[in-house]
């Protein structure tokens, strides 16, 4: 499977984007320490580059999830992994790197409103609207795109293509 040299959205587009996502998030969170919880692993890549585009103090945790076994969504979501830093009072931003269905983005809400949070945000790279079962909306989101698989900057295949640094569209398991 090799990649096309025509991404759907370059690095520098992305770089950009995740610039001006920083600098609303930064406006936002002005007078708050921000808890940025990156949904593993997708949102590895981009919220790691988030991260450093935003000034002051941040700290970073982990929660994993599972909704998804190929192209299609499965529709049952597990949490594999939670947080290990307390999160009462926290002002907690869900790092994600795409929403489909929606399910999984919506199974950690729920899941952490039992945390007594001080808030909580949903910031997205990407967004597929066309596919949402519920009625889901980010509250930061990066790109709307199409009803298409797309890989790369994190996102992946059965586990390939993360590295690449673009975001490439997936056909017929290809990278197009
Ligand atoms: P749901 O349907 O719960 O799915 O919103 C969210 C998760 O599904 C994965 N997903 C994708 N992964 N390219 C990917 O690499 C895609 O186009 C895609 N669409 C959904 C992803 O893990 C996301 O967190
Ligand atoms: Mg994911």
């Amino acid at each position: 499977m090799q990649p096309s040299k025509t991404p759907l959205l370059t690095h520098d587009v992305i770089a950009q984007r995740v610039g001006e996502l920083a600098d609303t998030i930064a406006r936002d969170y002005a007078d708050k320490d921000l808890l940025l919880l990156l949904v593993l692993k997708g949102a590895l890549v981009f919220g790691s580059d988030l991260m450093r585009r935003l000034p002051g103090r941040v700290a970073v945790d982990f929660v994993r999830a599972r909704s998804y076994t190929g192209p299609n969504s499965s529709g049952q979501v597990r949490l594999l992994y939670t947080p290990s830093a307390p999160l009462a009072d926290r002002h907690v931003l869900l790092v994600e790197d795409i929403l489909d269905t929606g399910r999984t983005a919506s199974f950690l809400q729920q899941h952490l409103h039992g945390y007594q949070l001080g808030s909580l945000r949903l910031v997205t790279l990407l967004d597929k609207p066309s596919r949402r079962e519920n009625e889901l909306t980010a509250d930061y989101t990066g790109f709307t795109i199409d009803n298409q698989f797309v890989v790369g900057y994190g996102l992946d295949y059965e586990e390939a293509h993360r590295e690449l640094p673009a975001i490439h569209v997936l056909d017929n398991g290809a990278v197009k």
